[in-house]
């Protein structure tokens, strides 16, 4: 049998989305229903590996009313961070280096210390790995599908997604007339890591003439030959949409930053260098317009606020139901569960037959193929 909850922990790991705060609002009204307790986890992990930083407590009380009114905010109340992997923790040694230490036993004892009996873990694919190898080591644990990527696979979606589309689907809508105005080429860079469902779904819904996603290595020959087409047309102007994981054909992605100890490489940087190499082989003016962290802020749409609401509670009543090593899930209309296993380590790229590919190709859009 086991074991009865009484308090629980909340930690949001990973870039923030629109719609975290949703879901820790979520989760603490469905465990105050409960009787239960929760406590939030200040910066993925961090709280509870480097209390030092935290004065006033790593790991925070969280009553109803501290959660009251936040659903429509974006950000996280209890911060967040894609430097925390408990596995692979950065520790400094004495004489200067860093090492890669596995610190996930501190978890598992603050848990215990603490009379901690679960945890909700809410994050992509990098935190819900680590959510999984806890599960494995004992703990209870289940998981919430954020990212704005949407790039987690047994999930329709996640939320925060739809926010940064309908963003990025706005912005291109205002991009349109100052790009006709000026006979412009605009490209416009979106994030997506290694999925281009965002620069899919917003180029699509925003009336992008092409769209270079890192699932379709690109030739720009072919967006070249898109802009000489509508030039040829009458139609001056392009609209180019770039997922910052894009790259040519026989080329590289572009990199910000390489990967260090638990953090990922940074990507970005190829809006600009298409927008420069189409400028140069069109000799029309382009401009490049990076909405990066943008997509990340705001308030949650209605669509990912009711599903950071439904996820909250359905960790709360997974957890009830005595379950753990499970990611709640959206298989449209309903919320349900599958194992991390099946979610960890896997990432969900836009596949060659998909529908929405179809869509844009049949509106006429270039994909650089
Ligand atoms: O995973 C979400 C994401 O927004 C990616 O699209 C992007 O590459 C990454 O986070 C950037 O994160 P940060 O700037 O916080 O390191």
């Amino acid at each position: 049998m086991t074991q009865a909850i009484r308090r629980i922990a909340i930690c949001t790991g990973g870039g923030d989305a629109p719609g975290l705060n949703a879901v820790i609002r979520a989760t603490v009204s469905a465990a105050a229903n409960r009787g239960w307790e929760t406590v939030g986890i200040r910066d993925g992990f961090n709280g509870i590996l480097q209390p030092e930083r935290y004065p006033r407590g790593g790991v925070t009380l969280l009553t109803r009313d501290r959660v009251r009114g936040i659903s429509h905010l974006g950000g996280t109340i209890i911060g967040t961070t894609n430097k925390g992997n408990p596995f692979h923790f950065p520790v400094a040694q004495p004489d200067g280096s860093v090492r890669d230490t596995d610190r996930s036993d501190d978890i598992l004892d603050y848990f215990k210390r603490e009379g901690i009996d679960a945890l909700v873990s809410v994050g992509g694919d990098g935190s819900l790995t680590i959510a999984n190898e806890l599960h494995r080591k004992g703990l209870r644990v289940v998981g919430v599908p954020k990212t704005i990527d949407n790039d987690l696979d047994k999930t329709f979606t996640t939320f925060g997604f739809d926010t940064a589309v309908s963003f990025a689907t706005e912005c291109l809508d205002r991009l349109h007339s100052t790009a006709e105005s000026h006979q412009r080429v605009m490209v416009v860079e979106v994030m997506g890591r290694y999925a281009g469902w965002i620069a899919l779904h917003a180029g699509i819904s925003g009336g992008a003439h092409a769209i270079l996603i890192p699932e379709i290595p690109y030739n720009l020959d072919k967006v070249v030959a898109k802009i000489g087409e509508r030039d040829a047309e009458g139609r001056m102007y392009t609209l180019v949409v770039v997922a910052e994981g894009a790259q040519p054909h026989h080329g590289e992605r572009a990199l910000l930053a390489p990967a260090e100890i638990g953090h990922a490489e940074r990507l970005g940087g190829i809006g600009e260098r298409v927008a420069q190499d189409l400028a140069r082989r069109t000799g029309k003016d382009a401009r490049v317009v990076v909405l990066g962290h943008l997509l990340r802020g705001g308030s949650p749409t209605s669509f990912d606020r009711l599903a950071a609401l439904r996820f909250g509670t359905a960790a709360v009543r997974a957890l009830e139901e005595g379950l753990s090593g499970v990611m709640v899930s959206l298989a449209f209309p309903n919320v349900v569960y599958v194992n991390l296993e099946e979610v960890a380590g896997r990432m969900k790229a836009v596949p060659a037959d998909c529908d929405t590919l179809q869509t844009g190709r049949d509106l006429g859009v270039c994909f650089g193929d």
